[in-house]
């Protein structure tokens, strides 16, 4: 029995296959028939349909066209090939923004884009909602029963913005809804700055840098707005094919940690089954073990929103076309960032895309099938390889957990604040590269983490991390409080708990608001350090650098454990701890360096005795991570290196695949892994 209940459960297996376009080919029948004879070759099992279908499917105002799309998805059903089917609202006909031009988006200098691209529509407007409704009704009813379709694929990609005069009308909605009268939008907004104090809702407009910016607590709930509306607009299409078949589970394809323009948290909670969309930039020389650092994190993290494995919707099989230099992925590449996708707990391999396209903007993006339109090519044949791997896997690691103890907090909300902040550090205050630094040490030691938001819970873990958590919000104060004490360890690094969920600084010395009692200080000044320049500390006998920012606090019950080294404030805590109730909380003052963190992390993983994938010494550029299926437990073990690597190992392993066993030395190949259970 498998911990988690399967994300497909009318076909409960570990999907391989992809974005499918043959709306593309239709007058190419050959074309079409040879997809379905090189898929099977290559152990496609699932493919995602008609993303971009409407204007095939539609091609006039209630004129519907679904005969070519049935005849697709019988024969790929006698080829056993399943589908998840797309509502195409990501991209609509001309016709439509002909006849309702509300459908376009507005930017944010009121201006209305012309038809083109996709993603390109508000999500507002009542015309679209309907039409979207329409089509979206029409394609469960014809296939949501059937046997062959597995799984809603709504939309692509949810995110933008639109600034139309519906949007702003509903903006002020919301705001009504959220503060009910001016006063509390202006305290709460601190608008009585420069004047800008609201006396009608009607002056209130989305920001714009053409007119208001400075008032921080219109740009967040802008934002929050913005999340809520595409939360809105995903519900509807939901509802609208469950209402016909309720019992199909529905995805969107998300981004991964990099696209923070909605708050995937909190739109991904609404789904049954996350997916996302992966595109790492591997082979920059030298940098693939950072790189699939930033990948595992944005795995981590896609897993992390719902508790349970997830989809991995696109992936490219060698290269993208849109990033400044299009690398092919070496040899081995492909699989390795597979295997790095199930490490964290995916339960699928999806492309972008089956058959490469001819023409327009991604004719250079790589697909399983090439413009050669063979199998005789590198590419197809390391995807089939990828196939004939994930068909041995499936029984053992579909809907298989990812146990973690550590949680690393992640929170769009404060992101959107910092990225807003004026001070202490214009020119950076890495938000990204704080939680980055801080997940390392885990990834590097075999240490599975989760990556969590302020709305998460706590309870099961032994270590909360909030690195720079400037904002606290949704009652998280009380949370990390009885986390704390109830025996949990939290580290907190600076300028976190700095601002309320309006962005209102916190006032007075210590306070429970700015969680000085789990702390045991508060903070008196915040030092900003000139790119390039640095503070340092000392701790366990060791010098290390300090950069960014350099808080000044006061301690109030902690205990110093280190201090700075120079400046006016040499001798200040840099480092402090402090004992609350079962647990302690510490406060790293600084913007510490990864020398630093993975010294202060690994004393902190010893002590508190962590499980660790394996009890050995993890090779640098090498991963080590598990998941547990109910009665076995899988360690995948992959080595980002171009070199070989050796392990030291601690018990006895036998591989996933050869039912080899494995004990003492075991060496793992450059960009290559080993799957193994012990
Ligand atoms: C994704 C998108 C796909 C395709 C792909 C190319 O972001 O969902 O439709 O454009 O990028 O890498």
């Amino acid at each position: 029995m498998h911990p988690h209940a399967p994300a497909t459960p009318k076909y409960p297996h570990i999907l391989h296959g992809g974005d499918y376009n043959p709306e593309q080919w239709l007058s190419y029948p050959d074309v079409l028939d040879e997809d379905i004879r090189l898929m099977t070759l290559a152990g496609i099992n699932c493919v995602s349909l008609g993303i971009f279908s409407w204007a095939d499917l539609e091609p006039e105002k209630d004129h519907f066209n679904f005969e070519w799309l049935d005849g697709i998805i019988d024969k790929l059903y006698k080829n056993d090939i399943h589908v998840i089917l797309a509502t195409p609202s990501g991209s609509r006909p001309h016709w439509l923004a002909d006849e309702f031009p509300e459908v376009l988006r507005v930017g944010e200098t009121g201006q209305r884009n012309i038809y083109g691209h996709r993603h390109n529509h508000c999500y507002t407007s009542p015309a679209y909602r309907e039409r979207v409704r329409l089509i979206d009704t029409k394609l469960a009813e014809r296939y949501g029963h059937h046997p062959a379709v597995i799984l809603w694929h709504i939309s692509n990609e949810f995110g933008g913005e639109c600034h139309c005069e519906l949007c702003q009308q509903e903006f002020r909605r919301w705001l009504k809804e959220k503060y009910k009268t001016l006063d509390a939008l202006n305290h709460a907004w601190w608008t009585h700055f420069w004047a800008h104090t609201y006396t009608s809702w009607e002056q209130i407009h989305s920001p714009t840098w053409i007119g208001e910016t400075a008032v921080h607590g219109l740009d967040l709930d802008w934002k929050r707005f913005v999340t809520d509306q595409t939360i809105d607009f995903m519900k509807a299409e939901i509802s609208a094919v469950k209402a016909i078949v309720p019992e199909l589970p529905a995805t969107a394809n998300l981004m991964g940690i990099y696209a923070y323009g909605v708050d995937y948290f909190k739109l991904g909670r609404e789904l049954d089954v996350v997916s996302w969309d992966s595109y790492p930039e591997w082979h920059l020389p030298g940098k693939n073990a950072e790189i699939a650092r930033n990948e595992s994190l944005s795995h981590d993290m896609m897993r992390s929103i719902k508790q349970r494995s997830f989809l991995l919707m696109e992936c490219t099989p060698s290269t993208t076309n849109w990033r400044s230099i299009s690398k092919l992925k070496k040899p081995g590449m492909h699989e390795l960032s597979i295997v790095n996708a199930l490490a964290h707990g995916a339960d699928s391999a999806m492309y972008f895309q089956i058959r490469q396209s001819r023409g327009s903007a991604e004719k250079f993006h790589s697909a399983v099938i090439s413009h050669a339109g063979t199998e005789n090519t590198r590419v197809f044949r390391e995807v089939s390889e990828v196939g004939r791997m994930l068909k041995k896997l499936s029984d053992k690691v579909y809907g298989s957990a990812s146990p973690a103890e550590v949680a690393i907090i992640f929170d769009t909300e404060t992101k959107w604040a910092l990225d807003k902040c004026q001070g202490p550090r214009n020119e950076g205050l890495d938000y990204f590269g704080i939680i980055q630094k801080c997940y390392d040490y885990f990834w590097k030691n075999g240490i599975n983490t989760d990556i969590v938001d302020c709305d998460s819970s706590f309870e099961k873990y032994r270590l909360v991390i909030a690195p720079m958590l400037y904002m606290f919000r949704g009652g998280i104060q009380e949370k990390l409080r009885s986390f704390t004490a109830g025996g949990g360890v939290l580290v907190t690094t600076a300028f976190t708990g700095v601002v309320n969920d309006t962005d209102l600084c916190f006032l007075g010395e210590a306070s429970e608001e700015k969680l000085s009692d789990v702390l045991g200080l508060w903070v008196e000044e915040t030092d900003s350090l000139y790119t390039g320049e640095y503070n340092s500390t000392r701790w366990n006998g060791q010098s290390y650098r300090l950069s960014e920012i350099c808080e000044i606090v006061r301690p109030v019950t902690c205990e110093t454990l280190a201090v700075y080294d120079s400046d006016f404030y040499k001798g200040s805590p840099a480092l402090t701890v402090n004992s609350f109730g079962n647990g302690r909380a510490y406060r790293i003052c600084s913007t510490p360096e990864t020398d630093f963190l993975d010294c202060f992390f690994g004393e902190l993983a010893e002590e508190l005795g962590l499980e660790r994938a394996m009890n050995c010494k993890v090779p640098e550029g090498v991963s080590i991570t598990w998941r547990e299926n109910g009665s076995e437990r899988i360690v995948f073990i992959q080595n980002f290196g171009d070199s070989p690597a050796e392990l030291i190992l601690d018990r006895e392993y036998r591989d996933i695949f050869t039912g080899k066993t494995y004990t003492g030395r075991l060496a793992v190949e450059g960009l290559s892994s080993i799957i193994a259970v012990g």
